[in-house]
């Protein structure tokens, strides 16, 4: 239907100001059904006399602005009256948006498309697209933008600018939207501050991807200004410098009647609110912070005897919320909130255990397809603005191969996995083509252990090789590919092969007499950092991925929990050691290892974070230190869940958990929990496709007592811990040993 109508702009330069088209509808006889198509460059909301159409948030979403942009389709049929305005007010959104490092715009201006459709009771129907008819308005929004927040004045005077007109300027494919970002939860101010400097800052006690709204009936002209901040300094004043350029400030001005201030075309990520500016005395009622996130169900729970566990537990689940708004961003607050496929691999598998998130990976792998290159190359986030012109990173867009394979395990859809089988063999081929030697990944822009601990204060990059990571990385996906094949009925017999001669050429390359050792040809030696060949990540991603021979297995897990030991009991892991180091530990008899670990409170520790109020993940392990200063203003978010991956350890270990092999979707899983005294009691639950699943085990004096339920659909090899095992079905079972 869309194909009818015409991309339409204002007719003139609006500035920031956001542009609202409205057609007038009146109706010629009694409505069956009408539905409304709608989309946008930059972000729309439709009205229909004056009542939002539907509940999204920033509407079409943030997709490949290069390849699609995304439409939505609405029942307008209860809305509709005999005559009736139907208008869309939009702001830049994604596509017009000024990203970070990059001035990339995607579209000169903004412009919106529609098609009405009613059918009438008579049998009659009738067709309203966008055209030169439409009118075009000024708006109360003055400005808006994601990164800087919004300015609203219900005072300025709402001008008929004329009639919009015909948008020449070339536009993507459109493409049915499949996900809604909206409104999700609510939160009261738990607290108003006055900090040491004087300011006046509302707490939510939440760090939170939304916005504040407020209610009040104040005097015409008076203003609010509003900052908006993760955590205070050590001080306790309000702070706003790891933010870096993004403003997050919003602006209202009173119309001297009851008003409802809310952004419309922005959001921020905060837990404090700073109020600049404020008419009349502040009662915390009139605030509320609303969060905003992908809609997606919730799927899992843990909870357990150990209240900073279950505290983690929550800020990985906050975690989540405030960086699956529309793509898995890296952080909902400073200037960048890109689609970092470095940071979605590693958590793709925790986010599909927490949420259904298949809707939302097949969205943004769908763009990851569309952008991937000629030659297979994916880049380093996705959608893609420009910035880093399109560099590639081991360990990042092997998300490509990661992501799809996760989220099929997951949910078991074979189709999820075909629709990007693709995608994952063409990157594969790219990787076994990269660099001079076949079955290596030397040389090539990687991002290494990012923010690992081991290279020195203040690194980005941790001391592992870069080109260990990468072949490392090699042989996993070579090896993840090898058994998508295998589940979609494709002859696997060379990727197996693939896989094999990549483990024996890096076992040659990196590894001498069972450990690994420095390939100096290649790895970025220049570079201002230390490399070390044995590090608890190089030592991790051995384990993990499986290239040890077996009787390799007991030094290396000696020497991993050997440099443990000599780093005061603590991991110096980054982005990609920490998500296997727990299960490198667990997987090889070191249960206990990795339980001190995951329940350590020294810095750095996950626990740290949760000693020191955090309410979310944090990007760094140190990004608030002992003594309460920062790690630095330039890279410090709070709200960074790529070291929430932990929490698939703690499912398939205390949990007890497992996908087996060919047992995708819950289908066939081992069930195999691991009690450990600090905790007490345990329980891991995930409503699987074929219904609840939960393992709950609790210490007594005497025994300790299992209780299990499997739903319908799934077999599990249950094994307790004195070795006891035994196939289970469908039941509710109690256990005592
Ligand atoms: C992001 C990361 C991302 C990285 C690439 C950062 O600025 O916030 O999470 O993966 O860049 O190294």
């Amino acid at each position: 239907m869309l194909e009818n109508a015409i991309w339409i702009c204002a007719p003139c330069d609006m500035g920031t100001v956001s542009p609202e088209f409205r057609k007038e509808i009146i109706l010629r006889a009694h409505v069956k059904k009408a539905s409304l198509l709608a989309s946008a460059m930059g972000a729309y909301n439709i009205y229909l006399n004056g009542k939002k159409v539907g509940n999204s948030v920033l509407a079409p979403g943030f997709t490949s602005f290069a390849n699609r942009v995304l439409y939505a389709e609405h029942d307008i049929t209860a809305l509709l009256s005999q005559n009736s305005t139907l208008s869309i007010l939009c702001g830049d959104g994604w596509a017009r948006h000024n990203f970070g490092f990059t001035k990339r715009i995607f579209a000169p201006h903004i412009s919106v498309i529609a098609a009405l459709h009613i059918e009438y009771e008579n049998g009659e129907e009738e067709y309203v697209y966008t055209d030169e008819t439409w009118k075009v308005y000024t708006s109360h929004i003055l400005f808006s933008a994601l990164y800087h927040g919004e300015t609203v004045d219900k005072t300025a005077e709402i001008k008929l600018l004329g009639n919009a007109v015909k948008d020449s300027a070339p536009h993507p494919a459109l493409h049915k939207q499949t996900t809604n970002v909206t409104e999700q939860e609510r939160i009261a101010v738990r607290e108003i501050l006055h900090t040491p400097k004087g300011e006046t800052v509302l707490d939510f006690g939440q760090n939170i991807a939304g916005y504040v709204e407020i209610n009040i009936c104040g005097k015409r002209g008076e203003r609010i200004v509003l900052s908006h901040a993760e955590v205070l300094d050590k001080d306790g004043n309000f702070y706003t410098e790891n933010m870096r350029s993004a403003r997050n400030l919003c602006t209202y001005v009173l119309s001297g009647e009851n008003d409802v201030f809310k952004p419309t075309f922005s959001f921020q990520g905060f837990r404090y609110v700073r109020l600049d500016e404020y008419p009349e005395n502040i009662a915390a009622e009139n605030f509320t912070a609303v969060v905003i996130h992908t809609d997606m169900e919730r799927i899992g729970s843990f909870t357990c005897g150990n209240a900073d566990l279950n505290k983690l537990y929550s800020n990985i689940i906050w975690g989540q919320k405030g960086n699956f708004v529309d793509i898995p961003t890296d952080c909902p607050q400073r200037d960048e909130r890109l689609g970092w496929t470095g940071d979605a691999q590693v958590f793709c598998r925790t986010a599909a255990m927490n949420f259904d998130v298949e809707a939302f990976f097949d969205k943004w792998l769908t763009d990851m397809a569309l952008e991937q290159r000629e030659d297979g190359a994916i880049y380093r986030y996705v959608p893609f603005v420009g910035w880093f012109n399109g560099k590639i990173s081991a360990g990042w867009s092997d998300a490509a191969v990661i992501c799809p394979w996760e989220v099929y395990n997951a949910y078991g859809n074979k189709e999820f996995l075909r629709k990007y089988y693709p995608m994952m063999k063409k990157w594969v081929d790219y990787v076994h083509g990269a660099g001079e030697e076949e079955f290596l990944w030397l040389g090539g822009d990687h991002y290494g252990d990012w923010l690992a601990l081991d290279a020195g204060e203040g690194k980005y990059l941790g001391a592992t090789q870069k080109d260990f990571i990468a072949s490392a990385y090699f042989y996993y996906i070579a090896s993840i590919l090898a058994k998508a094949e295998a589940e979609l009925g494709i002859d696997n017999s060379e990727t197996l092969s693939l896989a094999k001669n990549v483990k024996a050429t890096f076992r040659k390359a990196f590894m001498k007499d069972g450990m690994p050792v420095i390939y100096p040809k290649y790895d970025g030696l220049a570079e201002d950092r230390p490399i070390k060949a044995v590090t608890q990540t190089s030592l991790a991603l051995i384990l993990h991925f499986g290239l040890f021979e077996e009787c390799e297995r007991e030094a290396i897990t000696d020497a991993l929990c050997d440099l443990i030991r000599e780093s005061g009991g603590a991991m110096t892991t980054g982005f990609l050691g920490t998500p296997y180091i727990l299960h490198a530990l667990s997987d090889n008899g070191r249960v206990k290892e990795a339980y001190d670990l995951l329940l350590r409170k020294e810095a750095p520790s996950w626990l740290f974070s949760v000693t020191k109020g955090a309410t979310t993940i944090w990007e760094h392990w140190d990004g608030i230190k002992e003594d309460g200063s920062f790690w630095s203003a330039d890279m410090n978010s709070f709200n960074h869940y790529a070291y929430g991956s932990v929490f698939d350890w703690m499912f398939a270990n205390i949990g007890g958990i497992k996908m087996l092999d060919g047992g995708a979707g819950y289908e066939h899983i081992s069930i195999c929990p691991k009690p450990d005294v600090r905790l007490g009691f345990a329980k891991c639950g995930i409503k699987t496709r074929h219904g609840e699943l939960s393992v709950k085990w609790s210490i007594e004096k005497e025994y300790t007592r299992y209780e299990l339920d499997i739903p319908c659909g799934t077999q599990a090899v249950l094994t307790l811990p004195s070795g006891k095992t035994a196939e289970l079905s469908e039941g509710k079972y109690i256990l005592i040993e």
